[in-house]
């Protein structure tokens, strides 16, 4: 690989899982990918301790529902000083404004624990199981001006069972979140995916992470993963 490494910025809010999912690929060199700078609404985020732990550039911004604006052009003044390629949401509980997701269009991804369209919002398992489906996932997409409704890159289904709750779907989501987050990651730094109209389109190779790396029983992988 002679290219730079794409440098990423993640937003996250919570526990960071996701970013350690990306920070393990990047350094063991599985995406020729960098996470320079993780930003968060939450200044005790674990997700800034983990970019901490790994030299990772961690910056606290905080949320200020009557200046969404003005926070949003903070976190990209943040971005563009460290020359982000990518931003990642990974777990960001805030809505960005328009005209971030404008400035960053194409550039800016999201990753939410449900089969999108179904269960958009902040309780996407507590939905799932009110309204019983017995499979729900992840999708990756790209992040544009409505609230999880951007095109969508991979999706991976994963069972629920009747004995679930809330957390222990998320566990299991979240385990096929850790794959599909960073081979979206890998497909864009590939320059494989395009967008027409909303529908992505991902460029055929030979590199199928499901032939790679091993896969979780019961989940089932969209093309491209
Ligand atoms: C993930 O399920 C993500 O999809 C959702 O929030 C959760 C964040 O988990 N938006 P983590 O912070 O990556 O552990």
């Amino acid at each position: 690989m002679s290219s730079d490494p794409l440098r990423i910025g993640i937003l996250a809010s919570g526990s960071g899982t996701n970013l350690q999912s990306i920070i393990d690929f990047c350094e063991e060199e599985k995406i020729h990918a960098k996470v320079v700078c993780v930003v968060s609404d939450n200044a005790d985020a674990r997700a800034l301790t983990r970019a901490k732990e790994h030299g990772i550039d961690a910056v606290h911004v905080a949320f200020n529902s009557k200046k969404r604006q003005q926070c949003d052009e903070k976190i990209t003044a943040v971005f563009e000083e460290r020359d982000v390629g990518l931003v990642v949401g990974a777990g960001y509980m805030r809505l960005l404004c328009s005209e971030f997701v404008l400035h960053w269009k194409g550039r800016l991804i999201n990753i939410h624990p449900a089969l999108l369209p179904s269960f958009k919002g902040v309780d996407a398992h507590g939905d799932a199981l009110l309204y019983g489906v017995k499979i729900s996932g992840c999708t990756t997409h790209f992040i544009d001006e409505k609230m999880d409704h951007g095109p969508i890159i991979l999706q991976a289904a994963v069972p629920v069972f009747m004995q679930d709750s809330k957390e222990s779907l998320a566990k299991r989501v979240l385990q096929a979140e850790h794959q599909i987050l960073p081979r979206t990651i890998d497909l864009f730094e590939k320059k494989r995916l395009s967008i027409e109209d909303r529908v992505v389109h991902i460029k055929a190779g030979d590199d199928s992470w499901k032939h790679r790396f091993p896969t979780l029983g019961d989940v089932l992988y969209s093309e491209g993963y």
